[in-house]
């Protein structure tokens, strides 16, 4: 499994090496895994920040919609429907994000529960360390305070 091509594409590939060729299985990662796939993710995450201190009280009590917009973000972000975008606009997440305060502390808690929740998810280790460098990215983007 290999991530972005050089035009930034994720192509879903595998080496079949019996063959000596490569062969791609999709041409985004929502086509490879299924819209399920992302509620899982979500609540896996979510599930996580149910026990941590430090992202707890950022959350409302009733996780189901912050559930609901994370999977579906995630879902039209990879490749699926554009469903988010059309019930919440344009995604602007950092402004979005402005009335929380991220630093790198909450910037770290986010990502361990993400990563965690990225582990459970099934994927190729390929995949999955594409899928990661996105988070670990998006997440520092959204930092809005320093340290
Ligand atoms: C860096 C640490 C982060 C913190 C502390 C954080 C915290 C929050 C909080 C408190 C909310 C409000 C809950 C809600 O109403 O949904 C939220 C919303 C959201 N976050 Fe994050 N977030 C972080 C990183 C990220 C990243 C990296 C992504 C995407 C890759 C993301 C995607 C979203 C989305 C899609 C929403 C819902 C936006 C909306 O439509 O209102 N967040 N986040």
């Amino acid at each position: 499994m290999t991530g972005p091509d050089a035009s930034g594409n994720p192509l879903w590939t595998w080496a079949d090496t019996t063959q000596d060729r490569t062969c791609v299985v999709a041409e985004t990662l929502y086509e490879l895994v299924g819209p399920r796939w992302f509620d899982e993710l979500a609540i896996r995450f979510y599930d996580g920040v149910l026990t941590d201190p430090l992202l707890r009280p950022l959350y409302p009590t009733d996780l189901e919609g912050p559930i609901n917009r994370l999977a579906g973000f995630l879902r039209q972000y990879w490749g699926g429907p554009p469903d988010y975008s059309a019930e919440r606009g344009h995604p602007r997440l950092r402004m979005r994000h402005a009335p929380f305060m991220i630093g790198p502390v909450q910037r770290d808690a986010w990502l361990r529960s993400m990563v965690h929740a990225v582990h459970g998810g099934g994927l190729s280790a390929g995949a999955e360390s594409v899928v990661i460098e996105y988070f670990v990215e998006a997440a520092q983007h959204l930092v809005n305070t320093p340290d």
